[in-house]
């Protein structure tokens, strides 16, 4: 049996309320989750938030509060944004949980046991809000102050240290992404990386001991963990470790740890590595996507055009903004937001194509065939238009194959194309003149555009859940069929179906 299907988000800092690329990063891992349980797959998706470290800690003590106190407050808000986007998580794991201290001292305690870990000292820069150690030559100055290539401060810290041998790791990672093609997504990120670890890698500082928020060294609790290996080490708290008896241990290692570009190196250099050296499995796959700017703009907090998500649902509706923001830009690549291009997929691709097809089909249902599913064409081929036939049969497994490979625009991709074939065989076949002159054929046709719907709503569904829904409802498709196997059988003709109302709404900017 194949093993059941792992998907993570990163877990989200708690200095500040989410933003749109929050939103992003969970909704690819989301409609990937539904699309492995629509293929009826075991699925665990987790999601969460990173709690520890000293840029938490400072932002706790710039809103005057106790750092558990305020991350017991952000976090809550990354659960209203999971709430309302629709997101089907399974566990939402927060990094000051106990069961998250234990697995992260377990981590430790095998790693020192292993002898990959020694104490020193840490002399070097460091970007509190990157959490990042950075090399002298990878800095810039500007007015006296040396920024990382994130454009973060860096500053000079000096302090003992834990070290993870890291450098020992160094050959083994190559080889590791030699031999497993599809670790680093998109390809070029892979050789970003590689190129990174062949300029050489030190031993990594792996604890802190200039403030106290984090969690403990075993053994040595002048030291709390660097932030990084805590909030690595989510991904198989959350699958139960160190019990490998637990119920949820068959999910590791993960299938995808989607994360931003950002954040490539400590999930594709640091955790691997820290797995390999404790004698765990490394993860199968990290896809790296890009960042959105705002109407042509870098998203800043100094520059105030944040896009808060939960504003842009209010305004535009969940399901457009779902199917917007992967349907515009390749996964992987950086994108920018504007209203008039999330109006133009919404009011062309949504309302017009895809809501007027269904529209159109089943008012001509209720009208021309008292409101009863025609019955199944007993022989399609024979028709004489197979085009649309072919193309809604070869669909799903399209759609499969650019979902295994995380690209959802091309997934969209092909379901538009279809889509507006339908539109196009509606208008050509007219089938509002045929009731007089050739009704059989008119229920062929309107049984076809059917057979049709019933696949665009059946795949959309892990990008628009509620829309998806209420599109199988109008089709009369039970419930609990619903899956893609069940594509495979037609439903059958004569069954009533519910007048139809519209699916979405057009989205009118101001002018
Ligand atoms: N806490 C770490 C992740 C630890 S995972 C073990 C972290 N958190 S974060 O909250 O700063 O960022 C989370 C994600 O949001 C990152 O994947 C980042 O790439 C993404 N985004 C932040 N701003 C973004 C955009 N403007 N556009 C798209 N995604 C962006 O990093």
């Amino acid at each position: 049996m194949a093993k059941p299907y792992y998907v993570t988000t990163p877990i989200y800092y708690v200095n500040d309320k989410p933003h749109i690329g929050h939103a992003y990063t969970s909704l690819a891992t989301d409609v990937l989750a539904r699309w492995k349980r629509l293929e009826g797959q075991e699925v665990f998706f987790l999601t969460g938030t990173d709690e520890h470290g000293q840029k938490v800690e400072k932002a706790a003590q710039d809103a005057g509060m106790d750092p558990q106190e305020f991350t017991d407050r952000v976090s809550q808000s990354f659960r209203v944004l999971a709430d309302r986007m629709g997101f089907s998580h399974d566990d939402f794991i927060r990094t000051t949980e106990p069961r998250h201290k234990a697995a992260c001292q377990e981590l430790w305690r095998r790693l020192a046991a292993r002898d990959e870990i020694y104490l020193g000292a840490y002399e070097g820069w460091y970007a509190v809000r990157d959490e990042a150690f950075y090399g002298p030559d990878e800095l810039t100055e500007r007015d006296g102050v040396k920024y990382a290539p994130s454009g973060a401060p860096v500053a000079w810290v000096k302090e003992p240290s834990y070290f993870f041998r890291l450098s020992k790791w160094q050959d083994w990672l190559l080889q590791y992404y030699e031999d497993n093609r599809r670790f680093i997504a998109p390809e070029s990120r892979r050789n970003e990386v590689i190129s990174f670890i062949k300029g050489g890698l030190s031993d990594l500082s792996i604890s802190r001991t200039s403030f106290r928020w984090g969690i403990p060294v075993p053994g040595d609790a002048a030291h709390v963990m660097y932030v990084w290996l805590d909030a690595l080490t989510n991904y198989i708290t959350a699958a139960g470790f160190p019990d490998e008896g637990h119920p949820r241990w068959k999910f590791w290692p993960a299938d995808v740890h989607f994360v931003g570009k950002d954040i490539i190196r400590f999930h594709t250099i640091y955790w691997p590595a820290f797995l390999e050296a404790a004698g765990l499995a490394p993860p199968r796959r990290v896809f790296a996507h890009g960042w959105w700017t705002n109407e042509g703009q870098k998203i800043s907090k100094s520059l105030g055009n944040v896009i808060d998500p939960l504003a842009l649902i209010e305004e535009y509706g969940l399901d457009p903004v779902r199917y917007f923001l992967l349907r515009e830009v390749p996964f992987g690549n950086d994108g920018d937001f504007s209203r008039a291009a999330l109006a133009g997929r919404t009011n062309g691709e949504l309302a017009d194509a895809l809501g007027n097809l269904a529209n159109r089909t089943l008012s001509l249902i209720q009208r021309n065939c008292e409101g009863k599913l025609p019955a199944p064409l007993e022989n399609p081929h024979l028709m004489h238009d197979t085009t649309l036939h072919s193309g809604i049969s070869d669909l799903r497994e399209k759609v499969g194959k650019a979902l295994e490979d995380q690209q959802f625009h091309s997934a969209l991709e092909h379901i538009m194309f279809e889509v507006r074939y339908a539109n196009s065989y509606i208008t050509q076949m007219a089938p509002w003149a045929l009731k007089k002159t050739d009704p059989v054929l008119m229920s062929q046709v309107l049984r076809l555009l059917h057979d049709a719907l019933r696949v665009f709503g059946t795949v959309l569904q892990p990008f628009m859940p509620t829309t998806m829904d209420a599109l199988l409802d109008q089709l009369g498709v039970p419930k609990n069929q619903r899956q893609l196997a069940d594509l495979a059988t037609p439903l059958p003709g004569g069954i009533p179906l519910p007048p139809p109302s519209p699916l979405f709404r057009k989205i009118e900017l101001a002018a």
